[in-house]
């Protein structure tokens, strides 16, 4: 038996959930903990298979972790490995940050590369280079990675890409360097700042993030801290365009509308009416959406490519025609044929896509490709007229708590079904 979700759409919604914490930011705050020899308590922490994941690969360090009153505990004081084996690092992509967060701790780490994923190829050259930049000597041995690191010293580097998770890797290594380290062309992500706030309550000195530059003094002995995680702004967008696409109103809670302008901007170009609220934000969406100007991703404060779909998702039945242009990934339509099984006018020409708006979508049998890609097939159905179910729910697992439950929440029917 596996799990689908069955989808009943064509009703509007009507409702207020209080978003999860963002898988995005506790991923990279997972590994850092291991810097602390101490316990960390990480508040807000989502329940979701990537966390369980890291909690998997914590416990294989020789760390314990376990949930109390909703928060993941975290406590690293017995670390005595270096090692993780190839089954841990292919469940999960980002385990990579752990790389500079072990080798900052015990000066060695042996894992295998985190391979290719749903979205295309995804390479940690990087990582790799800022790491070995820092001091460390890494061999790459058929894909077996042995890294050692005889003192890593802080310096000025610059990543050729603003990569969220090179820069990640790159802060954890220096917190654990001696001197000082200069991070030029860093990713600008929220989750990145989210990494600061938990690293500066441990004792790091780290400033800049949110910025191109960061600087971290390294050195610092590190003490545990309780941290309360940002809200996933994808999730938000994932709401938000599921609102777009139903019709009705939403509320949200718990996230920062700053960091969901692109997203925001978007949707009331499409014709959405959005407010930003003291702890959130709310969307209401009463006729026929309008087609909007090209949608093109690019890194942090540019429009998000994990609410790409999303985003697609909410435009199939508006009035024209809108443009995807896909600048992060290289295979990130793959959720498209399956809308195309609703009834959708997509074409794509490889980073292109091109959305002629229809009047109406009729549910179907789908299957999720991919994290985003999946919520965002959820996200259609929800528009659809009669019944969808959609098949490889794990994948949506990954990242979303239980998107029936806060789907339900907002009025949608939707519900996990035995299959
Ligand atoms: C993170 C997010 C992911 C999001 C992505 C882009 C997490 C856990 N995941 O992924 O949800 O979609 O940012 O916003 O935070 N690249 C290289 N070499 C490298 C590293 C990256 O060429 O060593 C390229 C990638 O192929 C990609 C681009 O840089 O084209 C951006 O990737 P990156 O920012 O590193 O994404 P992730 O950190 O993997």
């Amino acid at each position: 038996m596996t799990t689908q979700l069955w989808i009943e759409g064509g009703n509007r919604l009507s409702g207020q959930v209080d978003v999860q914490g963002a898988k995005n930011g506790v991923l990279p705050i997972l590994a850092a903990t291991v810097l602390t020899r101490d316990v960390c308590i990480i508040e807000n922490c989502p329940r979701l298979s990537d966390v369980e994941a890291s909690v998997r690969i914590l416990r294989h360090l020789g760390c314990t972790a376990w949930w109390e009153d909703g928060a993941l505990v975290a406590d690293t004081t017995n670390m005595d490995r270096f090692d993780i084996p190839d089954d841990l690092m292919r469940e999960m992509r980002s385990s990579v940050i752990f790389l500079g967060a072990i080798l900052a701790r015990l000066g060695a780490a042996e894992l295998s590369y985190p391979g290719g994923c749903e979205l295309g190829p995804r390479p940690i050259d990087l990582h790799l280079r800022a790491l070995r930049e820092l001091g460390a000597e890494i061999e790459d041995r058929g894909g077996c990675l042995r890294c050692r690191a005889a003192g890593l010293q802080g310096t000025e580097l610059t990543l050729a890409l603003p990569s969220v998770g090179a820069t990640e890797n790159a802060i954890l290594a220096a917190v654990g360097a001696r001197g000082t380290t200069i991070i030029c062309n860093a990713a600008r992500e929220p989750e990145i700042v989210d990494l600061q706030r938990f690293l500066n309550a441990c004792g790091a000195w780290v400033r800049g993030a949110g910025s191109s530059t960061i600087m971290v003094e390294g050195g610092a002995t590190l003490h545990g801290c309780a941290h309360r995680c940002m809200g996933d702004r994808i999730v938000a967008a994932t709401y938000l365009c599921a609102a777009a696409a139903a019709g009705g109103e939403a509320r949200l809670t718990g996230v920062d509308y700053r960091q969901l302008s692109t997203v925001t901007a978007a949707l009331t170009e499409a014709g959405c009416r959005i407010r930003s609220e003291p702890r959130g934000i709310a969307i209401e969406r009463a006729g026929r959406l309008r087609a909007i100007r090209p949608v093109r991703t690019a890194p942090y404060p540019g429009f998000p490519t994990d609410a790409q779909a999303v985003l697609m998702a909410a435009l199939l039945r508006s009035q024209g025609a809108t443009v995807f242009v896909e600048n992060i990934f290289e295979n990130r339509y793959r959720h498209v044929d399956e809308m195309i099984r609703m009834g959708a006018d997509i074409r794509v020409e490889g980073r292109v896509a091109v959305v002629c708006g229809v009047e109406s979508l009729r549910g179907a049998v789908l299957r999720a490709t991919d994290l985003r890609g999946g919520a965002a097939l959820a996200v259609a159905a929800l528009s659809a007229q009669g019944e969808s179910t959609i098949s490889c729910t794990e994948h949506i697992d990954r990242g979303y708590e239980d998107l029936a439950r806060d789907l339900t929440a907002l009025g949608a029917k939707i519900r996990r079904i035995q299959a």
